[in-house]
């Protein structure tokens, strides 16, 4: 590969590839909300679209129960290695819209970022692997074959591609799978993602008395469930910053002294952290570091509340009813579905008489932690030097992206986590970013990590 004639060519289409990406982020590709369904199926089409631009020989929508799955190819040689590209072009809801600055589907560049929802997380990085394939293509130096396979569903939990996986694993037959839906420690201090943690995501029902009550006539007489929810929730994690849902930490996996001294050399600035956040104290598990606390031990957070008056004004009333919806990242050895009952259980029996309880899982996902002696991690690491000037740090990420554990159990191979972003990409919030210089040099490593991948596989 003609590493030199990689950069030329972006460096000259570079406004292009920005337009390009312009086009997608206008797309509001909500999974989560139906009011948006059609929006999602332009985006697919639009994906497929592009990767047969890009010079793909085929790509195709198919078809799932929820929103469509695009699978692209171009195979050159049966007999060089496979590349399988995962991606994806739904993002989460913009709301609320009036904390954005500019209009989420509205992309504009400020200050070298491209402000848009999804412009991060994950059509900016999705689509970096488009650009890096068209690159090769038209400098004649796409060393192996590649196949893509860009879903619409990661959002809600991707259980509709689970399927998709497990029934076209010669389809998906391929070396590596390679996926940018991560980040980096900081422009200069490249990293490799090398541990999602897992999730569990449940909502809670807590009712009281059958019907609202006047809160002068009852008030103090009979439970508020809005304050026996929070009693509950509160009780969840002790003053240790410990989950204490009964057998939540019996499988957790333990590292080593070296290895969380591995760990701790990442560089991480505590105060910085705390100033970008606008915070004067963290808080989390007794005896761990921030890094650890994200990286290596589970969580248990309040998604959302509600019940009683939320309106204009104040409304004397005693609820019902209250909800919450409660995710636990989870980590190595630990098991979705398992906390899930684990919660259910527990939830129920702490319970008082005076309230009922109703308790659903929603989506969930596995834990995944990805090898760094393997030959696919030596080619990422390998592309980050060239392309960085330094060699990337693995890191442990607290994020989830359920689908990678059934990659590995399924399809067989090692995944690489070749993600850009930044934790103050502002994923999931209002103002979500994307650098420009990520962007771009994104697409140069991923061009690298085809080159050095195939080297290395020789
Ligand atoms: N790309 C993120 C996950 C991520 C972000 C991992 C940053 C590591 C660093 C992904 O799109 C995501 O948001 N996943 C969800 C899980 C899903 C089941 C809704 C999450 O982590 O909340
Ligand atoms: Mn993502
Ligand atoms: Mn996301």
């Amino acid at each position: 590969m003609d590493s030199k004639a990689i950069l030329t060519y972006i460096e000259d289409n570079k406004q292009r590839f920005l337009d390009e990406l312009f086009d997608l982020l206008r797309l509001p590709s909500v999974s989560a909300d139906p009011k948006f369904a059609g929006d999602v199926r332009k985006t697919a089409e639009m994906v497929k679209s592009r990767l047969l631009d890009a010079g793909c020989d085929k790509a195709e929508l198919v078809e799932t129960p929820g929103h469509p799955v695009v699978y692209g190819e171009k195979i050159i040689d049966p007999n060089l290695p496979t590349v399988v590209v995962y991606g994806h072009y739904d993002v989460q809801p913009a709301d609320p819209y009036e904390l954005w600055d500019s209009p989420p589907f509205e992309p504009v560049i400020k200050e070298e970022k491209i402000y848009a929802r999804g412009a991060c997380d994950d059509k900016g990085q999705a689509y970096m692997h488009v650009k890096a394939l068209q690159a090769m293509v038209d400098t004649g130096s796409l060393p192996c074959n590649v196949k893509f396979m860009i879903e619409g569903e990661e959002e809600v939990g991707s259980s509709n591609l689970e399927t998709f996986v497990k029934e076209n694993k010669e389809k998906l037959a391929g070396d590596v799978v390679l996926i940018s839906d991560t980040g980096i420690i900081a422009i200069d201090t490249p990293s490799i993602t090398v541990g999602l943690r897992g999730l569990s995501y449940m909502e809670v029902e807590v009712t009281g008395p059958n019907r609202d009550l006047h809160s002068g006539i009852y008030g103090g007489a009979v439970a508020n469930p809005i304050n026996v929810l929070c009693t509950m929730i509160d009780s969840l994690t002790d003053e240790n910053g410990h989950i204490t849902i009964p057998g939540f930490y019996d499988k957790v996996e333990e590292l080593s002294t070296t290895e969380r001294e591995q760990m701790a050399k990442a560089p991480f600035s505590l105060e910085e952290y705390k100033s970008e956040l606008g915070i004067d104290e963290v808080k989390g598990e007794n005896g761990f570091t921030t890094n650890e606390r994200t990286g290596i031990r589970p969580a248990l957070d309040v998604n959302g509340i509600w019940g009683g008056y939320t309106g204009e004004g104040a409304k004397t009333v005693l609820p019902s009813k209250a909800y919450a919806k409660i995710s636990m990242r989870l980590v190595p050895n630990q098991h979705s579905d398992e906390i899930s009952d684990l919660f259910t259980a527990h939830f129920k029996a702490i319970a008082p008489d005076y309230v009922k309880v109703k308790v659903t899982a929603h989506h969930g996902g596995q834990p995944s932690v990805v090898k760094t002696d393997s030959l696919a991690y030596g080619a990422a690491s390998k592309a980050f030097e060239e392309a960085w000037g330094k060699a990337p740090i693995p890191t442990r990420d607290g994020g989830s992206i359920p689908i990678v554990a059934l990659f590995k159990e399924v399809l067989k191979v090692d995944v690489v986590l070749l993600g850009f972003g930044l934790d103050s990409d502002a994923i999931h919030s209002p103002n979500e970013h994307y650098g420009v210089f990520n962007y771009f040099k994104g697409i140069e490593t991923i061009a690298l990590f085809y080159k050095h991948f195939v080297e290395l596989k020789k």
